[in-house]
């Protein structure tokens, strides 16, 4: 089977969060027996440079190629450079559109830009002639319409990674869509009396997936679908929640290189404290205490995150002995409550701001425990890379977080810690089990069993397989 998917993330090329590696691991698994080709734009600031082939793809079909809108003529000088990794065909749309760009989201014109490169998705689809069309977030999601309303149509899927962001623009902004090369009726995607593309999305792919069944279930009521729950209920039928799953090459504590000690099941405890021991030198921190718990926390720092009931909790739970390494960026607020803390708790907290890959492995490494205190998570990554990396989760009751961590009584089902999301006195409660945990003979065995567990993509990929395999049914 040929499928071809279209993002505007992909590891180590384009990555502001989950979505890049998602795609890069899925992709990466589909490639072992399917033909797998990745459209994703080319910007100005890639985090890898791509190893060409040195083909090259139209951008635009012959079809559509008449003289008349600005799209058209931007569509016309844009190509795809095909390029190769890990056994998967990557096309970089190149155009003048996203040349400059130095990082991929938050740029002025975003509705339009993405737009067009949706079309060029796809038109690539229909020069590779693929069996399989797989577009994720709101970003490709005006591939899936021009998808439907093609003679040519392919069978499609749409993945939504995170509700909460929508690509809703004014009508006026979208007047666009109606003329060349679009030519799309606009008026079903209305929502709140916008141009709404997620919703564009979900009402034209031939199924729809989400990154996990429990977010799934979350998005079909409010506040969760973020007002889209009556669109996700209307195709409720065509919905599915696939767990993400991660890749066991990078991730792995036993060959990671970013690390400062690899280890295993066997050695983690003298493998994780060298790494903790090394991690509180390289931050300027040496004298922090080996023996007191560390909890790690990476992230963007948006609302969706819940940083600040952690704050709070924080606060609260003083007589705590845990030691807190943060790495993130994003709210102004966000960050300068940490950097304060960072300055006036020395001794307790340490605030990197930035993105920072190799930063993100050590933490992981030398963590006891890590912390996730979403608001709302589509699936979430960091639990699971803890796993790997033997280091407990503290997580919030929410979306692929409570598919993914237990904390049942039973010691072999216990995989983290559970509180309920933005309630400071439960996240204080959670840290308050976690010292417990962290002193108690339990912790070796929840260590060594969460180390085992299998977050690969090798069992899910069936899932997604089978979603192919509905999609086409559904246009034969
Ligand atoms: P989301 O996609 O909502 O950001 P995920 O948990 O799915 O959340 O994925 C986030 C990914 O981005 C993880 O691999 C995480 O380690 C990484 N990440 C987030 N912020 C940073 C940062 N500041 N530096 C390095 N990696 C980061
Ligand atoms: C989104 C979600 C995150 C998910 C990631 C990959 O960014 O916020 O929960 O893990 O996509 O699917």
């Amino acid at each position: 089977m040929k499928i071809l998917h279209a993002s505007a993330e992909y590891f180590p090329y384009i990555k502001m969060g989950g979505l890049a590696d998602m795609l890069a691991s899925l992709t990466k698994e589909q490639a072992k027996a399917e033909e797998v080709y990745v459209a994703l734009p080319l910007i100005g600031k890639l985090g890898k440079e791509p190893k060409w082939t040195g083909n090259e793809y139209k951008a635009l079909l012959p079809e559509d190629a008449k003289e008349g809108t600005i799209a058209v003529s931007l569509l016309t000088k844009a190509r795809f450079l095909e390029a190769e990794e890990s056994g998967v065909k990557l096309y970089f749309f190149d155009s003048e559109l996203f040349a400059n760009l130095e990082s991929i989201y938050g740029q002025a014109e975003e509705h339009y830009r993405f737009a067009i490169f949706s079309y060029a998705c796809y038109a690539l689809s229909q020069f590779l002639q693929v069996d399989a069309f797989h577009a994720h977030d709101w970003h490709t999601a005006i591939a899936l319409a021009l998808q439907k309303n093609s003679q040519k149509s392919i069978p499609s899927i749409f993945t939504i990674h995170n509700l909460a962001y929508q690509g809703d623009h004014p009508f006026w902004m979208t007047g666009f869509l109606k003329e060349d090369p679009f030519r799309l009726v606009t008026s079903p995607f209305e929502h709140d009396d916008k141009c709404n593309y997620i919703k564009a999305g979900i009402l034209s792919a031939g199924q729809i997936t989400t990154v996990s069944p429990g977010y799934r279930e979350e998005t079909l009521n409010e506040p969760n679908g973020f007002g889209l729950s009556y669109v996700l209920n209307k195709r409720k039928d065509d919905y599915r929640g696939i767990l993400n799953g991660i890749d066991s090459d990078e991730w792995n504590p036993e060959s990671d290189k970013r690390i400062f000690q690899t280890y295993n099941t066997t050695n983690w405890k003298d493998g994780k404290r060298k790494n903790k021991e090394s991690l509180y030198q390289e931050i300027g921190r040496p004298k922090l205490p080996l023996d007191a718990p560390l909890i790690g926390l990476i992230g963007r720092l948006t609302y969706q995150k819940g940083f600040p009931t952690f704050l709070q909790a924080l606060l609260e739970r003083r007589h705590l002995p845990h030691r807190y390494v943060v790495l993130g960026s994003g709210d102004p607020e966000t960050e300068n409550a940490f950097f304060h803390l960072s300055d006036t708790l020395p001794d307790v907290f340490y605030f990197y701001k930035g993105y920072n890959e190799s930063l993100a492995h050590k933490i992981e490494a030398a963590s006891d425990f890590f912390l996730m205190p979403s608001l709302f998570e589509p699936c979430g990554l960091n639990q699971m890379y803890s796993h790997a990396y033997g280091t407990i989760p503290i997580v919030s009751r929410v979306g692929g977080l409570k598919d993914t961590v237990e904390e049942s009584n039973l010691l072999k089902y216990k995989t983290g810690i559970v509180f309920e999301p933005n309630d400071k006195a439960s996240l204080g409660y959670a840290l308050e089990r976690a010292n417990n945990l962290f002193v108690s003979r339990e912790r070796d065995d929840v260590v060594k069993n969460i180390m085992k567990l299998d977050w690969t993509w090798t069992k899910r990929k069936l899932e997604y397989d089978s979603i192919y395999k509905t999609a086409i049914e559904l246009l034969q």
